[in-house]
């Protein structure tokens, strides 16, 4: 084997069978990272085995690991052994997944990931499917074809005409992450669109006024945007109520399941996305909850002919075969990875249990934390969480709560031993908790707890 490729199995096996040992962040200085990393880029180039085992070394100290089971910032998932081995078979293969052609293997192995993922996310057998980076492109993906759909029920077709003159699409959100605001901007149809309807005490859409708006104006073409999941609270949308109800006004229901869809894998969780099967589209991340290495979304289209249409592109050199699928006609993207080989992997290895056992454990877990956390002195716990997010916040004798919520997050993530974030919420400053890595153990939960006590006391 070559040396290079021997070296950084090593290295990576290295790495991730150490999380235990290592600080979870360390205070990194990019001009310390830069004089390590800018070397002379030489004319005759180095032996490769120094190359690896010199970047190894040198990139160090500006990792974050994150793919550890004390991290607990934004929403990152680690990478399950065997979707790593995957993946660098997936590297070592090459494939370009553009094409059946190019690659028959990778083109079969998307078309049985998506069906197994439609079966586990319960979404409906005939949808149409793209595996994207994240759900950043998953959701312009989908919303692309809102867009078709909605303008061509029109009589508008939006990929020969743009959007200049064309009727204005409204956009109807409740609780959202800023990457729908993206794809939006990305396809033309401009933040001005969005219409926030108002939020119910539990952080979802509030029905009624939803129903108002869309009474507003029964003719725009019309999308409604739910959230199975926020980031703060992990709030599910009343999906069956508010799917008929904007079906009744033509609106197309897009779904940000970044990491939220998943509990439909789990007979305890699945009540939390009652009716989700009833949307038009579903954006998601396998590189969040299912625990597979980063570039790894999923768009799913009720309507594969609006989904089709709207990413297709006419190729002189297309080779055609019978019954097969060509992955450039329904993904933004032409070359590309081969990004569904690791979730076949980690799906047959987890089978169905599997992966609903650790979408369950993620939320006993998170339960266990935030409980443990509200029992020391000068915690505020202000969610109890719904599924794998909560969140909670540090007292201060002199009423400064947002200060001392920093600080405290500051010390604890200066300590090594956990990394959390702060976000704002309510107008508070507060402590994100937000556990979806597969490794994370209830040893690790104790451990946190512990370096939270000690940073409470300093
Ligand atoms: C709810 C939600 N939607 C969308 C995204 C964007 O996902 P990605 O970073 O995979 O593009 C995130 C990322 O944290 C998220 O939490």
């Amino acid at each position: 084997m070559k040396p290079e490729l021997k070296r950084a199995a090593e290295l990576a096996a290295e790495y991730i069978e150490s999380f235990d040992t290592h600080k979870v962040s360390q205070e990194t200085d990019a001009d310390a990272l830069r004089a390590k990393l800018y070397k002379d880029l030489t004319r005759d180039g180095l032996p490769p085995l120094q190359v690896i085992e010199e970047l190894f070394e040198d990139a160090k100290d500006g990792l974050l690991n994150s793919a550890g089971g004390r991290f607990f910032g934004w929403v990152l998932g680690g990478t399950i052994p065997v979707s790593i081995a995957a993946d660098w078979l997936t590297s070592a293969w090459d494939q370009n997944a553009a094409t059946y052609a190019c690659s028959p293997a990778a083109a079969i192995i998307e078309e049985v990931v998506a069906d197994w993922l439609k079966d586990i996310l319960g979404l409906p057998k005939q949808a149409s499917y793209a595996f994207v980076t994240g759900c950043q492109m998953a959701h312009f993906t989908a919303l692309a074809a809102a867009r078709h759909k909605l303008l061509a029920d029109k009589g508008w077709s939006v990929e020969e005409r743009g959007l200049a003159g064309s009727p204005p699409i409204r956009v109807l959100v409740g609780e959202h992450h800023e990457t729908l605001l993206r794809a939006l901007r990305y396809l033309g149809i401009g933040t001005n669109a969005v219409v926030r309807i108002s939020m119910e005490d539990d952080g979802t859409i509030a029905v009624a006024a939803l129903k108002t708006e869309l009474e507003k104006n029964p003719d725009a073409p019309t999308i409604v945007a739910l959230a199975a999941g926020d980031l703060n609270r992990g709030a599910f949308d009343p999906f069956d109520e508010v799917c008929e109800l904007a079906h009744a006004h033509n609106a197309w229901v897009h779904i940000d399941g970044a990491f939220g869809l998943w509990v439909a894998a789990s007979d305890r969780l699945r009540h939390l996305v009652k009716g989700i099967e009833k949307a038009d589209s579903w954006a998601t991340d396998a590189h969040k909850w299912l625990n597979v290495p980063y570039d790894s979304g999923i768009a799913f289209v009720a309507d594969p002919e609006a989904h089709k249409i709207s990413m297709t592109i006419p190729v002189a050199y297309k080779v055609e075969f019978e019954n097969v699928r060509d992955q450039f006609e329904w993904n933004p993207d032409w070359s590309r990875r081969a990004r569904a080989i690791p979730l076949y992997a980690v799906l047959r290895t987890l089978g169905r249990k599997g992966v609903a056992d650790m979408i369950e454990r993620c939320c006993d877990l998170t339960q266990d934390i935030v409980k443990k956390l509200g029992e020391l002195p000068g915690v505020e716990v202000l969610t109890t969480p719904i599924i794998n997010q909560g969140l909670v916040r540090f007292l201060a004798a002199d009423g400064n709560h947002d200060a001392r919520t920093d600080e405290i997050i500051k010390r604890i993530n200066q300590s090594g031993e956990a990394w959390f974030g702060g976000t704002w919420w309510n107008g508070m400053r507060v402590m994100r908790i937000s556990l979806s890595n597969f490794r994370t153990t209830g040893e690790d939960i104790d451990r946190v707890v512990a370096a939270v006590k000690a940073a409470l006391k300093t």
